[in-house]
């Protein structure tokens, strides 16, 4: 009798073989891969028919919960650590530029131009922040003229795609630095938020035990003409989720100096970070 490891090896090295005329090198070594790697898994786990069929729904449902706002597939890469792992593999030189960390599934890219000083979220959207920093180089040199994609949740925990009378973007916007490499735009203090539980991925999470916070923090997302692209955000460090984030994605170099004043109606924050892009040739190759 056949080891279980080997059942079903000239299957899979048949399957493996039928990529021989892939597009490309690159896409031949994937498609092998995958294959062997999920008939590995299915052995492994000597997954039944029933579990089978089991996943073939969630991976339907999963893709019927998309659409041009809501973006489960990434949610599920975000919570099985996939997403952090690619950007872990993408960014493993030691770098002196500022980390990144996941994109999310709450990106949009309808979002405004936002004037020097101007506000990505409207007044009753939460306690007002003050958002300050600057766009450098390794060697300190201003980054002019750089393009941020900022967004976030509002006070409620939501952000503006989850709202089904949504008519335009809010709690987002695209700044740009000055000459100096300053940025200065206003927000409201992040919260803490739930995924979106109401899907798939919710489901999954649940009947894991898993519970869907996120610690709070600002999306950021970098562009500038002659630098790498960074994705990241920054986290509020005293957020009672920021040791269990249902996405992985912290690192503790993202998180931000957030000062709270005042209280009640009268309750104002600020944030200041310093940010480092790193020239485009400097980026390992993988
Ligand atoms: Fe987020």
């Amino acid at each position: 009798m056949l080891q279980q490891p080997e059942i079903g090896r000239t299957l899979t090295n048949d399957v493996i073989a039928s990529g021989a005329n892939a597009r490309d090198e690159r896409w031949r070594e994937i498609y092998a891969k995958l294959v062997e790697h999920l008939h590995a898994f299915v052995r492994d786990v000597e997954l039944t028919p029933n579990e089978w069929l089991e996943g073939i729904r969630f991976l339907t449902a999963t893709g019927q919960k998309c659409d041009d706002v809501r973006q489960e597939f990434i949610l599920l890469s975000d919570t099985l650590g996939v997403s952090m792992l690619v950007d872990a593999l993408a960014n493993r030189a030691a770098s002196a530029g500022t980390a990144s960390t996941v994109l999310g599934p709450f990106f949009t890219t309808d979002a405004e131009e936002i004037p020097f000083g101007g506000s990505i979220s409207r007044p009753d959207d939460g306690i007002p922040m003050a958002v300050t920093g600057t766009v450098r180089a390794p060697d300190g040199t201003p980054i002019t003229n750089a393009a941020i994609e900022v967004w976030e949740v509002d006070g409620a925990g939501q952000y503006d795609v989850q709202y089904a009378d949504r008519v335009e973007p809010n709690g987002r916007g695209r700044v740009r630095t000055d000459a100096g490499g300053r940025f200065s735009f206003m927000a409201n203090l992040p919260v803490s938020y739930s995924i979106p539980g109401d899907g798939p991925v919710g489901a999954m999470l649940a009947s894991l035990g898993r519970h869907t916070m996120r610690p709070a923090h600002l999306h950021f997302s970098f562009t500038a003409p002659g630098f790498t692209p960074l994705t990241t955000a920054l986290y509020v460090g005293d957020d009672p989720y920021i040791g269990g984030d249902a996405v992985f994605g912290v690192k503790p170099s993202l998180i931000g100096d957030y000062v709270r004043s005042g209280t009640g109606a009268d309750a104002t924050a600020s944030l200041h970070y310093d940010f480092v892009l790193v020239p485009e040739r400097t980026v390992a190759r993988v």
